[in-house]
């Protein structure tokens, strides 16, 4: 079966998070992802957070696999030439380096342009243009400045930033969209063009149905909110709505049997209008179907709090999975806690690939996230993240060509390996 993207092939100039997400899902989707990484340091990340001394850390493993590794110094001026070489053969490049950083190697959009005027050159940054434009930007400064974070967390509680990866991979995200999006237009306009996406602009977009929220105060307080129910007046600004539904229906986090102590035994309870019945009668509270200071969600919205204490009450009574099932026997809308062990060793989601274990040389076997995206005709493997300059050569040879006398020449000049140390006279 062909991959989707086969023969596409991407110069992959990303490091960290955020570009690296998006050239993984290019190269899960068939691409030829070449990563560029600077002789004998690789991606910072190759050495970050490490937990097995000597080999790639998970932050890079998780990051990179499907790839190839080539090292070159790019302000070296024969790694230049393999890098132009490079971009003649590439249909894409991506990068997520700081403000300038690609001009100032000599990389500006004229010049790869008009070396290769088919090349799509997608980039991340933190801000578009703007007075922020200049600044590097990293995850959580992206959550803060998109609006994640000061609508995150309790109302009586400071701004909180999520563990979901909102603005490195869902930034990465926009960008793989993009960049399909901007291929795509190729195939009838033949030319290439510049895809950028700021992180701030990806968390905002996220953020979108908080910047809904923002508008529809001018009308009144929003009354889905459960400070309404607790009489607390809303300032000029969206508030911090705790584990409130963003939407229209009620929902809360509520304790299930082992709970305080185990602090994942909790249930999302959704309060779905037309489910109520069911709701009263799974909790035993059968007169709240007909009693009219209970039976329409407008008659409910001031006494939220009092509801979900008494769905509390049930709920305490059963573990989270027994409270899934029978919620889901009544389309109830509901979703256990899930701690980061149980969907490690939950086997629905390994039996779909959403979770793979993978074998490396250095680290032996770990844990990772598949491809969340599933093309039937194009099914993602999962191939280990690639040593530093692991393919340097073998990119070289099979893919600009290069004659063994050129390859040497070009090691010879120090712009694929790390100075070699001087032993002291
Ligand atoms: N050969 C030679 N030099 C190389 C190289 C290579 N193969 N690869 C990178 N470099 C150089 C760059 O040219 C740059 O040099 P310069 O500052 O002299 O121009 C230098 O390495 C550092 O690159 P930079 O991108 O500034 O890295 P950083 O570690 O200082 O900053 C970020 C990291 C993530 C903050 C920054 O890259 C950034 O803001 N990126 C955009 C937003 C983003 O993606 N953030 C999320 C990351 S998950």
């Amino acid at each position: 079966m062909s991959k989707a993207l086969e023969g596409v092939r991407i110069l992959d100039f990303t490091h960290v998070q955020s570009g690296p997400t998006c050239t993984q899902l290019l190269a899960w989707f068939g691409a030829d992802v070449i990563k560029v990484e600077r002789p004998g340091a690789g991606d910072i990340t190759r050495g970050q957070l490490v937990d097995v001394k000597g080999a790639d850390s998970l932050y890079f493993t998780m990051l990179n696999h499907n790839k190839r590794s080539i090292t070159v110094d790019s302000k070296n001026p024969q790694g230049k030439r393999v890098i132009e070489e490079l971009i003649k053969s590439c249909d894409v490049m991506v990068e997520n380096f700081a403000p300038g950083a690609l001009d100032r190697m000599g990389f500006t959009w004229e010049r790869i342009s008009s070396i290769n005027p088919r090349i799509i050159v997608a980039s991340i940054k933190g801000f578009g243009p703007g007075p922020y434009e200049d600044c590097k930007v990293y995850e959580n400064v992206a959550q803060c400045t998109g609006g994640s974070a000061s609508t995150t967390g309790f109302r009586d509680g400071p701004p909180l930033v999520t563990g979901a990866q909102i603005g490195d991979s869902g930034t990465g995200l926009h960008l793989a969209l993009g960049i399909v999006t901007a291929l795509y237009h190729r195939t009838h306009s033949g030319k290439g063009q510049r895809v950028s996406v700021a992180m701030q602009d990806s968390v905002l977009n996220l953020c979108r149905v908080k910047l809904r929220d923002q508008q529809r105060l001018k009308a009144g307080p929003l009354t889905e909110y459960s400070q309404y129910g607790e009489g607390i007046p809303f300032g000029d600004a969206t508030p911090r709505a705790g584990n409130d539904s963003g939407g229209g229906q009620p929902g809360r986090i509520l304790m299930c049997k082992g709970a305080p102590e185990d602090p994942n035994a909790y249930i999302y309870f959704i309060t779905q209008a037309p489910v109520w019945e069911k709701i009263c009668d799974v909790i035993g509270e059968p007169t709240w179907k007909t009693d009219p200071e209970y039976a329409t969600p407008k008659a409910r919205l001031p006494k939220l709090n009092q509801i979900f204490e008494r769905i509390e009450q049930w709920t305490m009574t059963k573990t989270k999975f027994e409270a899934m099932d029978i919620l889901n026997k009544f389309d109830i809308p509901c979703g256990p806690i899930l701690s980061m062990k149980e969907l490690a060793e939950d086997s629905s989601l390994r039996n779909t690939g959403t979770i793979v274990e993978v074998e490396h040389p250095t680290r032996g076997t770990y844990l990772s996230v598949g491809n969340p995206i599933k093309l039937s005709d194009s099914p993602s493997d999962v191939r280990r993240s690639p040593l530093l300059g692991e393919h340097t050569d073998e990119i070289l040879r099979e893919v600009l060509g290069f004659s063994d006398h050129q390859v040497a020449e070009i090691h010879d000049s120090g712009a694929l390996d790390p100075p070699r140390k001087v032993a002291a006279e």
